[in-house]
């Protein structure tokens, strides 16, 4: 066991934070879609949109982020686990930015602009287009959402598993 915790190689603290900052976005994202589809209040499908496109500012900013900080080096573990989990980590980053601009062009093609916490609005910057905008609602609820679920499900899993199976103080990395 060579990561015990005195030399544990950790993720940066600007990378912990866009982690964590990053899934409490998500969380808080869904809740909102929930209230709304729950209570149908106008109130929630604008914090919808409003933590939504929070999250893809964020995760723009975290690409930039994962660009000039360093990684730190792997923990052992067999060559295909290391290739799954980056293949799933690269997935994640992806549909963590397609996710809302999805929603937002759902939106613009639906000719409605989008209004981020009061603060500023998103006009419409495309011609609306009745077809486009239900394929774009299609890929947000249909083909995404159930991507991410499953990628997100996965890599908690995973997490438990280093922690409570191997044992290998990953999780520490992250916290
Ligand atoms: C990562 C960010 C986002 C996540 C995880 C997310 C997730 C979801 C989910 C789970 C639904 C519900 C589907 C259902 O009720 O079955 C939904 C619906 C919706 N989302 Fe998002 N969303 C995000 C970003 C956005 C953004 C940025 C916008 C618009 C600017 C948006 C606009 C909408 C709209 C209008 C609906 C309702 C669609 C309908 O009722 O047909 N979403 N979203
Ligand atoms: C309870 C929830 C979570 C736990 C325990 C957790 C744990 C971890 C750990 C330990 C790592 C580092 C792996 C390593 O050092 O090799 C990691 C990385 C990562 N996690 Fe999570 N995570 C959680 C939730 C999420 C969520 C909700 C997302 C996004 C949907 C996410 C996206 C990522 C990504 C993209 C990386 C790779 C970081 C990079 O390469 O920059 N995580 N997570």
């Amino acid at each position: 066991m060579s990561n015990t915790s005195s030399h544990l190689s950790k993720w940066s603290v600007s990378s912990r934070i866009f982690h964590w900052i990053s899934a409490v976005l998500l969380l808080v994202t869904w809740v909102m879609i929930f209230l709304y589809d729950n209570l149908d209040s106008n109130l929630y499908i604008g914090l919808h949109k409003s933590f939504g496109i929070s999250l893809l500012f964020w995760m723009i900013a975290r690409v930039i982020n994962r660009a000039v900080t360093k990684a730190p080096p792997p923990i052992s573990m067999p060559k295909w686990q290391l290739l799954l989990s980056q293949l799933s980590h690269f997935g994640l980053y992806a549909l963590l930015i397609a996710m809302p601009m999805a929603g937002l062009l759902m939106s613009v093609y639906g000719g409605r602009p989008v209004d981020i916490f009061g603060l500023f609005q998103i006009s419409v910057f495309v011609t609306p287009d009745r077809d486009l905008a239900r394929f774009y609602n299609d890929l947000h609820t249909d083909i995404i959402w159930p991507t991410i679920i499953a990628f997100t499900l996965i890599h908690i899993a995973a997490a438990l598993y280093h922690q409570f199976v191997k044992k290998d103080n990953l999780m520490a990395r992250m916290k």
